[in-house]
């Protein structure tokens, strides 16, 4: 595992645009998986800058997207969909064929998650996956559970994640209940991991999840046994770890 400290947010988001732009350079026809979320946010501000400046290409990048509220279509301006196009995709020249993201509006549920396994197989699995954490330890919507569960599949969505998303909608009972996400399996797959944490509030979940036991009960508590894993985190996410 390693470990970089940022001082704020837009130090941490510069520091994985580096790391994610490194990889873009290196293998021009990269896999990466990538995030939603408050999270990610200044890293596709700095992509998307690098792009314009003429450092990046992304005319040959493919992306698959952890995740999907269920019952949303891609034009729904609280999908996810509509969120990577508004932060990255209309801003930099990949192009959408090479675009991938759960498709929510897909009731069938057993046929969505089958297809999305097989579309990552087929594009011969991650590069490079990047994570934010769930103030309850979770990894894209894979919640606390009793077990881990492997592949792409359908979840309800817990009490403290719907409460923690309510802020990018009216009020709680607008937020879906169900999401698609990749599983943990699908995840750990990838050849490299990038999570980047900001801020007080994730201090302790972020210990938890890095310095105690591996339990499905704090879901990225898995990535300490991934082969490469890399955090980017901002003093005040590590400010409980003594490193
Ligand atoms: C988003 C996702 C979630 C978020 C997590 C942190 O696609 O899968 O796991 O990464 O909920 O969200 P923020 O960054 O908003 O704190």
């Amino acid at each position: 595992m390693k470990i970089y400290r940022a001082h704020d947010y837009k130090d941490m988001s510069r520091k994985a645009a580096n790391i994610i732009s490194a990889q873009i350079i290196m293998k021009p026809t990269c896999v990466l998986g990538l995030a939603t979320g408050s999270s990610p946010i200044g890293i596709y501000e700095q992509l998307v800058d690098w792009y314009r400046k003429d450092d990046l290409d992304f005319s040959r990048v493919k992306t698959v997207n952890l995740d999907e509220y269920r019952g949303l279509s891609a034009d729904n301006d609280q999908s996810y969909r509509y969120f990577m196009d508004k932060y990255l995709f209309s801003k930099v020249n990949i192009k959408n064929k090479n675009i991938h993201i759960p498709d929510g509006s897909n009731e069938d549920a057993e046929d969505e998650c089958r297809k999305y396994e097989e579309l990552i197989d087929s594009m011969n699995g991650i590069d490079l996956q990047l994570l934010g954490l769930g103030p309850n330890g979770h990894i894209g919507f894979n919640e606390p559970a009793d077990c881990f569960t492997r592949r792409t599949h359908l979840v309800d969505l817990t009490e403290s994640t719907i409460e923690a998303n309510k802020r990018f909608f009216e009020d709680a009972s607008q937020v879906p209940r169900q999401a698609y996400t990749m599983g943990i399996g699908t995840i750990m797959k990838a050849r490299k991991i990038l999570m980047v944490v900001e801020g007080e509030k994730k201090a302790e979940i972020l210990k938890k999840a890095l310095t105690e036991e591996v339990t499905p009960w704090v879901p990225a508590s898995i990535l300490q046994l991934h082969p490469d894993f890399t955090l980017v985190a901002d003093d005040a996410a590590l400010s409980l770890m003594n490193i």
